[in-house]
């Protein structure tokens, strides 16, 4: 059987990444990241694309030499196709048409939420089981924050979801009244390892069904600092792990929570993590914790294919040429 090689291209946000999957398997993972919305407090759409018309040919090029695959190779060519930022789609929808037209190969527009679930599936050196169907993933991000339930490689239902803003902001946000760089999450998560947990109260919402909302938590939270800061200018600095813990806390509160009745009322017992913010240490622990209360079978992906990845791109490629799924050559990005 010959083999399969895809080339994933991801530039929805703020990385631009690529990666080649020969029958599934990783053989190279590209990411150039955007140190340039750091000191912006969050990302600027128009300086995303610049720097994804910078970084898209040198990523690709990389990907390719790395994993020993020459363009000519290639089966097809898979590449976000939303959601995210428009301009910063649109660098990688034109790359990926034009490079499967040059080639005459297929074109595989994908999800960028599916990629996040997907990316369970890949495969590398490390052994590890992926997850039976049906499972939960619980997709959480900078732009969403999703409970899903997987029928199917490319059969998902959304079974709820944030009111408002998403786990990933969550952090973010509440990391830039700390005043601490953009993208806040991973400093949080180092901060909260040495903090206690529950010092201050935050308040986790009642909420109907599977649904969650986070703008409680970031209202109460900025109250929270501004009332510290109004009393003692060095409270931020003094109580920072505790702050960053207790605010992890309640935003991995109200995740697990609605984790726990999704896999209870659904009755599946597999959960899952993906996207972004599953890079976060405490969520990673807590979820396993909670696997084993419940009796529940828990998959978590290695850090590299939880934060935006071309890796998952591709896996959701290979899913989509397996199903025939292929996209016209006319196509364009999806931002919502
Ligand atoms: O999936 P992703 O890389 O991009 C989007 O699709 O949005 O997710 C980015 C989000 C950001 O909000 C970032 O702060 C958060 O994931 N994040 C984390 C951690 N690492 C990344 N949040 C909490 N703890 C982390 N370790
Ligand atoms: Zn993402």
């Amino acid at each position: 059987m010959p083999t399969v090689s895809i080339l994933g291209i991801e530039s929805s946000c703020d990385e631009t990444a690529a990666a080649v999957l020969v029958d599934g398997v990783v053989r190279s993972n590209v990411i150039a990241g955007q140190e340039v919305h750091r000191h912006w407090g969050g990302v600027v759409p128009e300086l995303a694309s610049r720097a994804h018309q910078e970084h898209i040919v040198p990523v690709v090029h990389e990907a390719l030499q790395k994993a020993g695959v020459r363009k000519e190779d290639l089966a097809a060519v898979a590449f976000t196709q939303g959601p995210g930022l428009i301009g910063a789609l649109l660098v990688g929808t034109c790359f990926a048409r034009s490079l499967a037209q040059s080639l005459g190969i297929p074109l595989l527009g994908v999800d960028h939420m599916q990629a996040h679930v997907l990316a369970h599936f890949i495969k590398d050196d490390e052994e590890r089981g992926a997850p039976a169907f049906p499972f939960l993933n619980l997709t959480v991000s900078g732009g969403h924050t999703l409970i899903v339930l997987v029928r199917g490689p490319l059969d998902m239902e959304v079974v709820g979801t944030t009111l408002d803003d998403a786990a990933g902001e969550a952090f973010d946000k509440g990391a830039k009244v700390l005043g601490l760089p953009y993208p806040g999450g991973p400093l949080i998560d180092r901060h909260a390892a040495v903090g206690e947990p529950y010092r201050f109260a935050l308040p986790v919402p009642q909420i109907q069904g599977l649904d969650m909302s986070f703008s409680g938590v970031k209202t109460a939270f900025n109250n929270l600092v501004r009332k510290g800061l109004a009393t003692d200018p060095g409270f931020v600095e003094r109580e920072l792990p505790h702050l960053c813990a207790s605010l992890q806390q309640c935003i991995l509160d109200i995740l697990l929570r609605k984790l726990q009745k999704a896999g209870r009322t659904l009755g599946v017992p597999r959960i899952a993590i993906s996207g972004g913010v599953s890079a976060n240490s405490g969520l990673r622990e807590q979820v396993k914790q909670l696997g084993v209360r419940e009796g529940w079978e828990v998959h978590i992906p290695p850090l590299a294919y939880c934060t935006d990845n071309g890796a998952m791109v591709a896996m959701a490629g290979h899913f989509l040429l397996l199903a025939g799924r292929t996209t016209g050559l006319d196509t364009v990005p999806h931002p919502r």
